[in-house]
């Protein structure tokens, strides 16, 4: 393990999945720390105005490619020595038709990049992975160690797989990995998420908002600047391992109905103005079939590394929804939430091609 925590010069970083909403914020974090980043991604769900925003940028290459394919993320990782792998499918609700989607890019993508690291010698990996692991826990809220993992979806599931496969290149490779368990990320730059689409419906018709649901999901909502910094900090910090999992979000967890509410408010519209529908829990008690109705974190792990969110959920949230809207209102681009967006511009992931 020696060498992995010292470093003569700021890292050369591999990050799939840049492009996307989170990525972007990593990215412009790392960049900001002086190193070198190569982002790949295939474009299916990245923020719209990316390419055009950070190419070109110093110290920053492109490649446009999918992470399944393994010649192309073979090529264009030679010369990295450190992996961020965020690229998956992330439309959870689009997996109940298309399992083969968040198989090729969850599963199939993680086995490639990390048969690349290890072609390259490269031994320190980043991984996303989400608090839907858990599914039903055993434990409310619920530690890193809980099992077994009940996933409810193909996504959860593909996120289960992901950290499985690293867990076995991190033991026989001696790398230093890191699966996050992201809470629900939000920021003004959201294009996706309940947050986002809350806006989009509120800006169409302020007067009525229609919550996917019976209300009760409750979710642990973690600002994306607080959730990067959670990283790079993690990276810094933890004991050299082979694997490290971490939960990465708050304490306790917001109702979908109070995030409708402090959303109605940060947009400046008046709760007793809007009248809220809920469509129905679907079976498993979430908003869609897939979805995990509840995820609640222990982040003993985390503080005990020295991180905690600056932001509460609720100031995350309504910090998110008004960059949201107020890029909406400044740009004047379509109100479509992200399942319309994605429909629309037929953005489907294609099947890994490896
Ligand atoms: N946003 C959240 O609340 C949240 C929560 C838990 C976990 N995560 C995980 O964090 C990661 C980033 O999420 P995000 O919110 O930024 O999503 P996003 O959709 O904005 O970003 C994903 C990026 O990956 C790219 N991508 C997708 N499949 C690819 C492939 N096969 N090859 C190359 N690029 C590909 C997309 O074009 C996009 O730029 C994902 O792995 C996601 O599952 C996100």
């Amino acid at each position: 393990m020696a060498g992995l925590t010292v470093r003569a010069a700021p890292a050369r970083t591999f990050v799939t999945g840049g492009a996307g909403f989170i990525g972007s914020e990593l990215v412009s974090a790392l960049l900001a720390d002086g190193g070198e980043i190569t982002v790949l991604d295939n474009l299916s769900s990245a923020a719209p105005d990316w390419v055009d925003r950070m190419i070109p940028t110093p110290r920053l290459s492109f490649v446009e490619g999918d992470a399944a394919s393994a010649p192309t993320v073979r090529a264009a990782m030679a010369g990295h020595d450190r992996v961020v792998h965020l690229a998956a499918g992330t439309d959870i609700a689009a997996g109940h038709g298309h399992p083969e989607r968040d198989f090729a890019s969850g599963i199939v993508a993680t086995e490639v990049v990390c048969e690349a690291m290890r072609e390259h010698g490269i031994r320190e990996l980043w991984y996303a992975s989400s608090g839907v692991v858990y599914g039903h826990p055993t434990r409310t809220p619920t530690a890193e160690d809980d099992g077994p993992l009940r996933p409810e979806s193909h996504y959860a599931a593909a996120k289960v797989a992901g950290e499985a496969i690293i867990a076995g290149f991190a033991h026989l490779y001696d790398w230093r990995a890191f699966a996050f368990r992201f809470g629900n990320t939000v920021g003004a730059r959201s294009d996706h998420g309940v947050v986002h689409d809350f806006v989009v419906k509120l800006l169409r018709d302020p007067t009525r908002l229609e919550i996917l649901g019976d209300g009760s999901q409750a979710k642990p909502y973690v600002a994306v600047d607080d959730l990067v910094a959670g990283m790079r900090h993690a990276a810094d910090r933890a004991p050299l391992r082979p694997l490290t999992v971490l939960n990465l979000g708050p304490e306790g967890t917001l109702l979908v109905r109070r995030v409708a509410e402090l959303v109605i408010e940060a947009i400046g519209l008046s709760s007793d103005a809007v009248e809220l529908s809920f469509s129905g829990a679907a079976p498993g008690g979430g908003g869609w079939p897939g979805d995990t109705a509840v995820v609640e974190f222990d982040i003993s792990a985390a503080r005990a590394l020295g991180w905690q969110p600056r932001a509460s959920a609720s100031a995350a949230v309504q910090a998110a929804a008004r960059g949201i809207a107020a890029t909406y209102r400044a740009t004047g681009r379509p109100l479509l939430t992200s399942q319309e967006r994605r429909a629309a511009a037929r953005l489907v992931p294609g099947p890994g091609l490896r």
